[in-house]
């Protein structure tokens, strides 16, 4: 079942946290659905092992043929892999970075993508769903080279890709955090390795402190809320990974084997 994030006569924001859990293989990963007035999109919809319970899942609150985009903040596997059988499916628009824009067709058959591809520009922008608007916020580096956010005005909430997550069971991430210390345990190992950089980060944080925000929602992981995302900020920005962190250590020629 999906959880409601957002909901009232016209728009709802439903995340969908459980739909790989029983392959372990797979890191856990979110789905969310925005529906505005009747036109609807999806952030993220993920790979092949989540494609037909998010659309049997979104048959139940939303006509797939209604589907007006799908938002991908970068073109990771567990973000975009299922393309091939969303473009199939529906008539929705793949809304990515251009940095990605001529890379994503790879992910499915020849011509699939053909005029169905709008391409942001790193600035991003504002695209209209239902009589209301969501904005692409960038996100570069946070990890992806060419990264966006999403942010619904109407919710008040910042979709933040693989910024923020936290690294749980479908079940945990059900509960929105309001104490970031309680989660750190379960994000500090993956921002250090796959965060670019405390510059980056700084810059984020400047841009995202002036948006009224009701909670951030990552992609793994549960939503941050409350005073938690104050603190979130605050941590972010006094993070050092990536980049910050490699040196000729990391740069040696390997000695280990990787099979015995
Ligand atoms: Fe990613
Ligand atoms: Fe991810």
């Amino acid at each position: 079942m999906p959880v409601e994030l957002y909901r009232d006569a016209s728009h709802t924001c439903l995340m969908f946290t459980d739909l790989i859990d029983g392959d372990a293989q797979a890191v856990q990963s979110n789905q969310f659905l925005i529906v505005d007035n009747g036109s609807g999109a999806i952030i993220d919809p993920g790979g092949n092992l989540a494609f037909n319970e998010l659309f049997m899942g979104l048959s139940r609150h939303f006509t797939p043929q209604n589907l007006s985009y799908l938002f991908a903040s970068h073109a990771d596997p567990d973000i975009i892999a299922s393309l091939d059988r969303w473009m199939t499916s529906t008539p929705a628009k793949l809304v990515i970075s251009r940095v990605w824009e001529r890379f994503v067709p790879h992910f499915t058959k020849v011509g699939k993508t053909d005029n169905r591809i709008i391409g942001v520009p790193d600035q991003g922008g504002k695209l209209p769903l239902g009589r209301n608007e969501l904005w692409v916020l960038p996100a570069h580096f946070l990890h992806s080279e060419g990264n966006f956010h999403f942010y619904d005005p109407v919710s008040r909430i910042l979709f933040t890709g693989d910024l923020g997550v936290s690294m749980t069971s479908g079940q945990r991430a059900q509960t929105p955090v309001t104490r970031l210390a309680d989660q750190l345990p379960l994000m500090e190992g993956f921002h250090k390795r796959y965060m670019v950089s405390n510059k980056v980060l700084r810059l984020w944080v400047q841009m995202a402190r002036k948006l009224d925000i009701s909670m951030l929602v990552p992609q793994h992981g549960a939503p941050i809320t409350g005073p938690a995302i104050a603190e979130f900020f605050e941590w972010a920005e006094n993070l050092y990974c990536g980049v910050d962190l490699f040196d000729e250590r990391n740069y040696q020629l390997p000695s280990a084997r990787l099979i015995a």
